[in-house]
């Protein structure tokens, strides 16, 4: 009977080993079929039959080079849409005007299996089905129809106060810094304001992170990090040598959810026992919700939209912090006429009004060609379901189209001299860009905190010019890392001086 055990155990391990190679044909069948289906559109050489482009992907990201740069190559030379495969999955790299209008401001275009992936980062909860993630329009509308109210101008207006307070907190940080001719790393103080902002404004907290530590910043770049490695790399949990720093990453989404859950608990809590409550985007949300007739039953699935959305306007904050640090690195390379009009605009007075920032028009132009060279949010992606055609080319339905401003911002065909940093381009008369220009992305998934990520950005730059001058310590790359975001390498080494007024 041994014997007879010995031999059924080879027969079933045979069997499980026929079933194996089986599938295995059938899967590689599979991503026949589908690659013919595509084969006509231009791209890259793939790598390998099995593995797509994967094995380009892996090079770029071991050699800490920037993903993006390779898509501008790829779209000068394969045009306005090229395939990349990745196992079974199609992508395509869409830069033609036409499609990106026409997907992008349409509802019927849903997010694609990336968002899904981004629910959970390494087994830890992380965006969920929230407002960045959602694929269902319904449901997306539901969360977005009760948080738009609190990114109204009209709300936004009532801010000025807080991005005023919270920007002069920076301005003594850089008059310390000033009067010890010190050297200091402008991406690290813009990522303390705009937290610290952010913190106030939306959850009525007082960080200050100029003055104070906190795992706050650390938590969301590796949140950050971990995403990007956990959407692009399939197989990164398998290496072993990955699994550290996995366990940072799922820590530091524990945090941010933590902390999230806390501030609202903690809120709702003061709110239900008729305690005064800052007016901030959290009351404002929590009271627009109430106007929604949220029921009891749907509670429990409001305070983990409320805790997604927490997570996503806290990454928010990073994209500005770095788009303030690209220009402050812009605006120190060449030395530039917008001093002037902040001067003329502001003076020496301390307050910025909301009306104020209508009048500095040139800097919107500069913070705005900022972001065309830098698009610190670089892509977005969507779902084809149906068959179109693009640029003249038949796509069957069932890939992923990537749109991304930087490749866009940095085509020749539609910004002449594309590395030149040519605020003009943006002059109220010059002719506005054809869906080329979407740092914030576009149609009805475009960012929600656009107005107030600008508005932030002009209060702390022309605060920034208005009382001192910076210039960039030698010998420092101008370099993108590509974290998710983009943000400079360097982090913007900058020595500082009081303005001679
Ligand atoms: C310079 C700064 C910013 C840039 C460049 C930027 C860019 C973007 C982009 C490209 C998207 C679309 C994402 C996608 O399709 O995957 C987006 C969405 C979003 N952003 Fe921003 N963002 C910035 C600042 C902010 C800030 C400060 C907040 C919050 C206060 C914010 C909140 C959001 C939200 C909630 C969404 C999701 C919108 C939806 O799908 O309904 N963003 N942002």
């Amino acid at each position: 009977t041994k014997q007879l055990r010995v031999i059924c155990l080879i027969y079933a391990l045979v069997f499980l080993v026929f079933l194996l190679f089986v599938a295995f044909l059938g899967y590689c069948l599979y991503i026949k079929h589908i690659h013919m289906k595509y084969d006509h559109i231009p791209g890259p050489p793939r790598d390998s039959f099995f593995f797509g482009h994967t094995a380009t992907f892996w090079r770029i990201m071991n050699n800490d080079e920037n993903i993006y740069d390779k898509s501008v190559e790829w779209a000068k030379i394969y045009g306005p849409v090229y395939k990349i495969y990745i196992l079974h999955y199609v992508i395509l790299g869409v830069n033609c005007p036409e499609a990106t209008k026409e997907i992008l401001m349409s509802s019927k275009y849903p997010k694609d299996s990336f968002y899904k992936r981004l629910s959970n980062l390494f087994g830890q909860r992380f965006l969920g089905n929230g407002l960045v993630t959602a694929r269902d329009h319904k449901q997306w509308y539901k969360q977005r129809r009760i948080m738009d109210p609190a990114f109204s101008s009209l709300y936004l207006r009532g801010l000025m106060g807080a991005f005023n307070d919270r920007a002069e907190k920076l301005m003594s940080k850089l008059t310390d810094i000033a009067d010890s001719k010190a050297e200091t790393h402008m991406l690290n103080l813009m990522n303390c304001v705009t937290l610290d902002v952010i913190a106030k404004v939306a959850f009525g907290v007082d960080l200050d992170l100029l003055n104070n530590s906190s795992p706050f910043p650390k938590a969301i770049e590796t949140c950050l990090k971990g995403m990007t490695y956990y959407a692009r790399d399939f197989f990164f949990e398998l290496k072993p040598t990955n699994w550290s720093f996995i366990n940072e990453v799922r820590e530091a989404c524990r945090l941010l959810r933590k902390t999230g859950a806390k501030w609202i608990h903690e809120r709702k809590t003061a709110m239900g026992n008729g305690e005064d409550v800052p007016k901030d985007i959290l009351s404002q949300i929590i009271k627009s919700a109430g106007q929604e007739n949220i029921n009891n039953h749907i509670i429990i699935y409001f305070s983990n939209v409320l805790i997604h959305f927490c997570i996503c306007i806290i990454l928010g904050q990073e994209t500005t912090a770095n788009q303030l640090a690209f220009c402050t690195m812009e605006l120190a390379r060449h030395p530039h006429v917008v001093r002037q009009e902040v001067d003329d605009v502001i003076g020496m007075k301390q307050d910025i009004s909301y009306d104020d920032l209508g009048r500095l028009i040139y800097l919107s132009q500069v913070l705005k060609e900022t972001l065309r060279i830098y698009p610190t949010a670089p892509g977005t992606s969507r779902e084809l379901p149906e068959d179109m055609v693009i640029a003249g080319i038949h796509i069957p339905g069932g890939c992923s189209c990537f749109f991304s401003p930087y490749v866009t911002g940095r085509l020749e065909k539609f910004f002449k001299d594309p590395l030149t940093f040519d605020p003009d381009r943006f002059h109220p008369d010059a002719p506005k860009p054809y869906y080329c220009y979407y740092p914030f992305a576009l149609g009805p998934r475009s960012c929600l905190g656009q107005n107030f990520a600008q508005m932030e950005a002009k209060v702390v730059m022309a605060k920034l010019l208005q009382r001192f001058d910076f210039t960039l310590v030698p010998g420092q790359s101008f370099d993108i890392l590509d974290t998710g975001t983009l943000r400079p390498k360097s982090g913007v080494l900058c020595s500082v001086r009081h303005r001679n007024h």
